[in-house]
């Protein structure tokens, strides 16, 4: 989809080199006790409570999930978890996770390099190991693993990874429903995504971004959070968001979202409070229509069906920028309420068009 040319590598890399924050170890010693044993360069008391919660290591550990990610406070996790293997050097740890926090979204990216520390780990028993590849990596955007060639941040493609999650699926999975996803992610709303099981919503709640893709905006995303204070507040502190939650308990507070979609069952609802701004007009019948034609295509790839959304979104944005009032001198074209009054428009497609040219910075509030 997108291969950085020869003339972009050289700030693409710069870039790539700068995202890494830290990396960290989590062990559970054979008495069941857990314990931040290591980090790199440091990682605030605070998150080291979050991230050891997030592990999971002081559950059953037959449960610890191999590979998670989430955002808190605008930096992304990667927790890649291990059991220890007979005559690994690590005699008192029955299990460990290793965590690496950065600036981007790449959970490809940060699961092979995690794979890599995390082999270096099991076989050394020593963090001087992964520390090694963790310098190499931020010094020179490569590391050379033992047994599977070498790692290149360059190989990792920011975008590659945004167009992963299937768009294509949800909107099979939805039907015409997808549509209220849609609009909601595109005024910009509260969604909350549930989902029993963490594996099945981490690859699913990553592809709701991609429904307006001329954002590119993954900032947004809450991949996986619990019902506990420092990760509400987190998630409060971002106007709007895509959170996911495998908590049941999360539909019943209605303050944390707009729209409600529960994977599980393939139901979306919305609250009482959004459901006047998220009425239905024409203009949503026919991009519904569109949406479904295109997941249901089988020679269309999930790629191809985000291009294809993102040019309805374009074609949306033109008709909103077409009545915009021309502006003062100085100023750039707004899109009042009157002028949309003036067209005497059904008011569910007046009131979409005035709250999508708000959430687009082009109307005048
Ligand atoms: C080596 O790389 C391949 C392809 O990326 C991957 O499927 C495999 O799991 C890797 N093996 C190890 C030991 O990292
Ligand atoms: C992404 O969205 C968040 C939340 O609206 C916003 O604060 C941030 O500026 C956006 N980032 C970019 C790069 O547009
Ligand atoms: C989601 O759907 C499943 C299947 O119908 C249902 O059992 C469950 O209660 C729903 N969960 C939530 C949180 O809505």
């Amino acid at each position: 989809m997108f291969s950085p040319g020869a003339a972009m590598l050289g700030p693409f890399k710069m870039a790539a080199l700068a995202d890494l924050v830290a990396a960290a170890l989590i062990e559970r010693d054979t008495s069941g006790d857990v314990l931040w044993t290591w980090s790199y360069p440091s990682v605030s008391p605070q998150q080291r409570d979050l991230l050891t919660r997030k592990s999971q290591l002081a559950a059953d550990p037959a449960n610890t999930p191999s590979f998670m990610y989430g955002q808190w406070q605008r930096q992304w996790y990667y927790i890649k978890s291990a059991q220890v293997q007979e005559g690994d050097p690590l005699p008192k740890v029955t299990h460990f996770s290793l965590v690496i926090v950065s600036k981007d979204f790449n959970p490809e990216k940060y699961e092979t390099f995690s794979r890599i520390l995390c082999k270096a780990y099991s076989r050394t028993g020593s963090p001087a190991a992964m520390l090694q590849f963790y310098l190499a990596v931020v010094t020179r955007g490569s590391c050379q693993s033992e047994e599977n060639g070498t790692f290149l941040v360059k190989e990792f493609d920011p975008r590659k990874a945004y167009a992963t999650g299937s768009v294509k699926d949800i909107v099979n999975r939805f039907g015409v429903e997808s549509i209220l996803i849609y609009t909601a992610i595109l005024l910009k709303k509260k969604l909350v995504i549930y989902h029993p099981y963490l594996d099945g919503l981490l690859e699913t709640v990553r592809a709701f971004p991609a429904f307006v893709w001329h954002r590119q905006n993954w900032t947004i995303l809450y991949t996986n959070v619990d019902l506990v204070e420092e990760e509400l507040e987190d998630l409060k502190s971002s106007g709007h968001y895509i959170a996911g939650f495998t908590d049941p308990m999360v539909e019943s507070r209605t303050d944390l979202y707009d729209v409600f979609v529960n994977l599980s069952d393939g139901e979306i609802s919305v609250a009482a409070h959004a459901k006047e701004s998220m009425a239905m007009g024409k203009i949503h019948k026919d991009i519904a229509m569109a949406m479904v034609q295109c997941a249901e295509d089988d020679g269309m790839e999930n790629q191809q069906v985000i291009k294809e959304i993102a040019k309805k979104t374009k074609e949306l944005l033109n008709k909103v920028k077409s009545l915009a009032t021309p502006a003062e001198e100085g100023g750039k074209p707004l899109i009042t309420l009157d002028a949309l009054r003036e067209r005497k428009m059904a008011p569910a497609n007046e009131n979409f068009l005035f709250s999508l040219a708000a959430a687009e910075g082009l109307a005048e509030l």
